[in-house]
């Protein structure tokens, strides 16, 4: 059976706030590879703070993909962005600054936590124009949606994909997370479930106790395809 996939997790060493050299993100793939998981996107911030070049970015991939392979860890890893909601979003995906999930037509977009831009709506029309698919990032840390989660419904008609973390279900991210993620599981807003790592052990890759509360709540077979089937789409 294929393993797991994960769609947002900080590997890239030295590039954002995930780990700092090659040999921690070889842990991070060794952890990621205990729980299952056998492709990683990688997706290193592009917000105010951290900004790694798509060439930085490719480079550094590359370094983690044959340290990977000297180590004998078997997880295939490929490139992406967290990409930070913002006017000129749509001109950046058209120019290749940033980046796609592995060079697909999904993207992972992030809104801030404290708030869904008024922008917002406008932004995702124009990347729907031009064919993008967005996956809406760890939906249940922003706190519009922990305060409305019917909010979510007009990006989900606009033909955007949901994400949740799976540390926001073992309740590391705090109980407004949890809580939220909890209940947009319950009303079948959720696609795709990832680690968002940043580290081997704590904010980890890791999907056991995560996928073990999601089918308590969902059932074994949908939580699954929220780590399997549809994130597989986008290698599709
Ligand atoms: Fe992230």
């Amino acid at each position: 059976m294929n393993g797991y996939i994960d769609t947002h997790n900080h590997i890239l060493p030295g590039l954002d706030d995930g780990p700092d050299t090659i040999k921690e993100a070889v842990e991070m793939a060794r952890v990621a590879q205990q729980h299952g998981i056998t492709k990683i996107i990688a997706t290193p911030h592009h917000n105010d703070y951290h900004c790694p070049s798509r060439q930085e970015i490719l480079a550094t991939l590359e370094l983690l993909t044959s340290a990977l392979k000297k180590e004998a860890v078997p997880v295939e890893i490929y490139p992406g962005n967290e990409l930070r909601i913002a006017l000129d979003l749509p001109e950046q995906l058209k120019s290749g600054e940033v980046l796609s999930l592995a060079h697909s037509k999904y993207i992972l977009l992030e809104f801030p936590f404290d708030g869904v831009p008024l922008f917002a709506e406008d932004i995702i029309f124009r990347l729907r124009l031009d064919g993008w698919i967005p996956v809406l990032a760890h939906v249940e840390r922003i706190y519009d949606i922990q305060r409305k989660p019917d909010r979510l419904n007009k990006y989900i008609e606009m033909g955007c994909l949901t994400q949740i973390n799976s540390n926001s279900l073992t309740g590391e991210l705090g109980r407004a997370s949890l809580d939220a993620g909890k209940k947009l599981l319950k009303a079948g807003q959720v696609d795709i479930m990832a680690t968002d790592a940043h580290a081997p052990y704590r904010r980890a890759p890791d999907f056991t106790g995560a996928l073990k509360i999601a089918s308590k709540i969902i059932g074994q077979e949908a939580a699954q395809k929220l780590v399997r089937d549809n994130p597989a789409k986008i290698f599709t």
